[in-house]
């Protein structure tokens, strides 16, 4: 908590959904077991010079055959919910047509075990790895892979709809369309910036369209989509400055925020963009605008805006500094960042409810010679951004779960496995899981219902 700030509420309302997140690349392995098609990250991954010392996410935390222990270990930490993505081409290993049983069934058994934990699933549909053959037939850019992203979310929520009752159509659209295909940092490692926002279209409209087909095939099913969202403040108080952090927020927050809400894409990026708009036909932007049940926000850190259309020396000197607190990726602690998103998040669209789907922190952490792990560092970014849900509990804003990334340390994409996220260590060479002390101070968390000062 920042100094001069009164926390008025320390325990969290009853029913709170107290989760942990992973994505089915970066744990599960096995990327060519049992009927299993390639994705754009095994593809990726597998060509020299993509990842860092050449990582890929062929055994990672081995989950695909240790899952039936990491239930047993959820269970044992107290969360009450688990963030897990379904990998499309485990599914739909030609990303249409033929379905692999043995596919669903592992999810399947996933999804009891889970339920039968007492922990409910929520299923992210995608999570980045699109099959390989969709992607050779044109992948995001082409309008096609709509259909394929609808049949998809078909098979799997007409075999687990029964069970599951929260549904994310996708995680991080921004990222997908334009890290994969405009700055070519992950998968498909494309770069160009046309082909970039034809793919946010077709993810968004994939979404839209998905929608209903979900709701139909479990009926008692909560839809929502997972956003990652950051507040952009100008670093001076230059026009420059302004004018870089109104784009940097229309790049990152309004680009997917404003078509969710209805209101069509911000003129403002549509004319920065070039007016090229060509694959946004008519009725798009009523089926991407289909009513959600909750929005799933990933926050991680603010961005502070520095123009480069002016130079350094002509430019005003900063007025917002980054903290000086940074995590292992380089990203600035700022939990207040969170409050603020959240609030402008009710105050200018309103959705019904929002579940914080990711936030947490990677540090470089070590197995101490008495072979636990200690993490305050970690600790104190969850504590704190714990404290900011609370106190946007307490003004009013529906915000009613929230899971840490991540359960486990896992295959973090370009890095591979040199970041450490998990509030559980991974020991690679032995697949050992050490909880940190993060996660046994979460337990106390989850078990209390209160936020509790480190002991
Ligand atoms: C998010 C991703 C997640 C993880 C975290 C650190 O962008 O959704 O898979 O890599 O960042």
């Amino acid at each position: 908590m920042s100094e001069g700030e009164t926390l008025i509420r320390r325990t969290f309302p009853r029913g709170f959904v107290w989760g942990s997140a992973t994505a089915a690349y970066q744990v599960e392995g096995a990327w060519a077991e049992d009927g299993k098609g390639e994705s754009i990250w095994d593809r990726f991954s597998h060509t020299p010079g993509n990842i860092e010392n050449g990582d890929t996410g062929d055994v990672a935390c081995d989950h695909y055959h240790r899952w039936r222990a990491d239930v047993g270990l959820m269970k044992e930490l107290g969360l009450k919910a688990y963030r897990l993505s379904i990998a499309w081409p485990r599914i739909l290993p030609s990303g249409r047509g033929q379905i692999n049983q043995a596919g669903i069934d592992f999810y399947s058994r996933l999804v009891d075990a889970l339920l039968e934990a007492g922990i409910d699933p929520y299923v992210t549909l995608y999570h980045w790895d699109l099959p390989q053959s969709l992607e050779d037939e044109g992948g995001w850019p082409k309008r096609m892979i709509v259909d394929a992203f609808v049949e998809y979310a078909g098979s799997v929520s007409r075999a687990l709809g029964d069970r599951v009752r929260n549904w994310i159509t996708l995680n991080e659209p921004f990222v997908s369309a334009f890290i994969g295909y405009h700055e070519g940092r992950h998968a498909p490692g494309r770069r160009n910036l046309p082909e970039a926002l034809a793919a946010s279209h077709h993810l968004m409209l994939s979404h839209g369209m998905a929608v209903p087909v979900i709701r139909e095939n479990s009926p008692d099913g909560r839809v929502g989509i997972t956003l990652n969202l950051s507040p952009q403040v100008a670093a001076s108080q230059s026009t420059a400055d302004h004018d870089q952090a109104v784009w940097q927020d229309g790049y990152v927050n309004r680009w997917f925020l404003d078509p969710l809400a209805g209101r069509g894409y911000p003129q403002d990026m549509v004319a920065g963009f070039g007016d090229a708009m060509a694959f946004a036909h008519p009725g798009d932007a009523e089926r991407i605008a289909a009513p959600i049940d909750f929005l799933g926000v990933n926050y991680y850190s603010r961005g502070i805006a520095r123009s480069t259309r002016v130079s350094e020396e002509e430019n005003a000197p900063h007025t917002v500094l980054p903290s000086a607190e940074q995590t292992d990726m380089g990203w600035e602690v700022y939990p207040e960042g969170l409050y603020d998103l959240l609030e402008r998040l009710h105050v200018d669209y309103a959705f019904p409810a929002i579940h914080i789907t990711e936030n947490g922190a990677a540090f470089p952490d070590q197995v101490g010679p008495d072979g636990k792990v200690d993490d305050p560092a970690r600790l104190g970014y969850i504590r704190r951004h714990l404290e900011m849900v609370l106190k946007s509990i307490e003004r009013g804003i529906p915000v009613e779960g929230y899971f840490v990334w991540s359960l486990f340390d896992n295959f973090e994409w370009a890095f591979g496995y040199s970041k450490r996220f998990g509030i559980v260590y991974v020991e690679y060479q032995t697949q050992k899981r050490i909880p940190k002390a993060s996660a046994y101070w979460y337990q106390n968390v989850i078990a209390s219902g209160h936020l509790e000062e480190p002991g």
